[in-house]
């Protein structure tokens, strides 16, 4: 019942999990070739050209990053640029897409992916040429406010179905024992996530909210008041004791002493760490044994190639992972984790 329950909430905010992915990636494709066709990448193709000329002629490091961004293109289902005996070229087969055609195609509930996929692609250029790019710069850049973006992204259905579904996948008995106890939110972005939290718990959790990126904390202090009224206008009342506690810190290193906290929930983040790996070790430690474990993470194959390579234009971000591998680290802590739905909702208890 609980499975079924969430697979539903994911569905109806999202669709098809395949569809969604198709379409997202659609819109990441476009605005990196977009990207791209801005540098006259595309133009230079119209003649063949060889790897080392392409790196020479836009400053693109020789990197596995490079390699994966060319890898993606030339086997692109619908290819934009070839590959023949070492040369490169353009494809004149595929046209470069339009906006409006892949909007008019695209569910109304994924079009908000668009937002943050024209600021975050251009960084792409970055990694290319190996700027030393990390998360905060990706997302406190002056020229397009991407923790701005966020801001109104976080806000969207689907991102609410996820942190609803993560809730109604765990047992009532629970949720119940969550009432009293500390919960570690890791990756808070804008606040919505703090405040949707904070009323799935009737504000009878203390919440601690952790985020690498100053920009996206402070947006979060502010917020979270106005959140709060803004989807319950009768919520609890908000008091010292059980307003969240917000803090810089990053999954991969948490600011805290072991067994600090009972629960832990985290969304829409691990991709953004550099070591994943790291980051459950990290929520292992300071849960304390006995200790609930949830939230959710989306993995490949649900995630798409493009959308990989925006999250990894930041050098220190290690982008989406496999199921395989998610479910290996937390065995490697000794735990066994339970996951549904292709948006990754976990739940396990830490008897590490
Ligand atoms: C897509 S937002 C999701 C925010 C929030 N979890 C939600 O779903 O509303 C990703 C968040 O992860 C944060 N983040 C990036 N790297 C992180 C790290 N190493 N540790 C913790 N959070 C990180 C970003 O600053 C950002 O706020």
């Amino acid at each position: 019942m609980r499975l079924l329950k969430t697979w539903w909430i994911i569905f109806k905010s999202a669709g098809s999990a395949m569809k969604s992915g198709r379409q997202g990636d659609l819109i990441f494709r476009y605005f990196i070739l977009k990207t791209l066709s801005t540098l006259g990448f595309f133009e230079f193709l119209q003649q063949p050209r060889t790897y080392g000329e392409i790196l020479a002629e836009f400053g693109f490091s020789e990197s596995e990053y490079t390699q994966e961004v060319f890898n993606t293109l030339i086997h692109d289902s619908k290819n934009v640029i070839t590959q023949n005996s070492g040369f490169y070229a353009l494809n004149p087969d595929v046209p470069l897409p339009s906006l409006e055609s892949i909007l008019a195609r695209t569910d109304p509930r994924l079009r908000f992916a668009a937002q943050i996929a024209e600021p975050l692609s251009v960084l792409i250029i970055d990694r290319l040429q190996e700027k030393d790019i990390g998360v905060t710069e990706v997302f406190e850049r002056e020229d397009y406010r991407v923790v701005n973006m966020f801001n109104d992204v976080l806000d969207t259905r689907i991102y609410s179905a996820v942190r609803e579904a993560c809730f109604a996948y765990l047992t009532s008995e629970e949720r119940k024992w969550m009432r009293g106890k500390q919960l570690i939110e890791i990756g808070c972005g804008s606040g919505r996530e703090t405040a949707e939290i904070w009323l799935h718990l009737e504000g009878e959790t203390a919440i601690t909210a952790v985020d690498p990126v100053p920009g996206m904390l402070e947006l979060a202090q502010k917020n979270f008041p106005e959140f709060l009224t803004e989807i319950d206008p009768a919520h609890p009342v908000v008091t010292k004791n059980n307003k969240p506690v917000f803090k810089e810190g990053s999954a991969t290193r948490l600011p805290f002493d072991d067994d600090s906290f009972d629960v832990s929930y985290w969304a829409f983040m691990l991709h953004w760490t550099a070591d994943p790996k790291k980051a459950i070790s990290e929520v292992v430690r300071v849960v304390r044994p006995g200790g609930l474990i949830f939230g959710s993470q989306i993995l490949k194959p649900y995630v798409n190639p493009y959308l990989n390579l925006v999250i990894r234009s930041s050098r220190n971000s290690y982008g989406f992972f496999w199921r395989e591998d998610y479910v290996k680290w937390f065995a490697d802590e000794g735990i066994e984790i339970d996951i549904a739905t292709p948006a990754g909702i976990i739940r396990a208890t830490n008897n590490a």
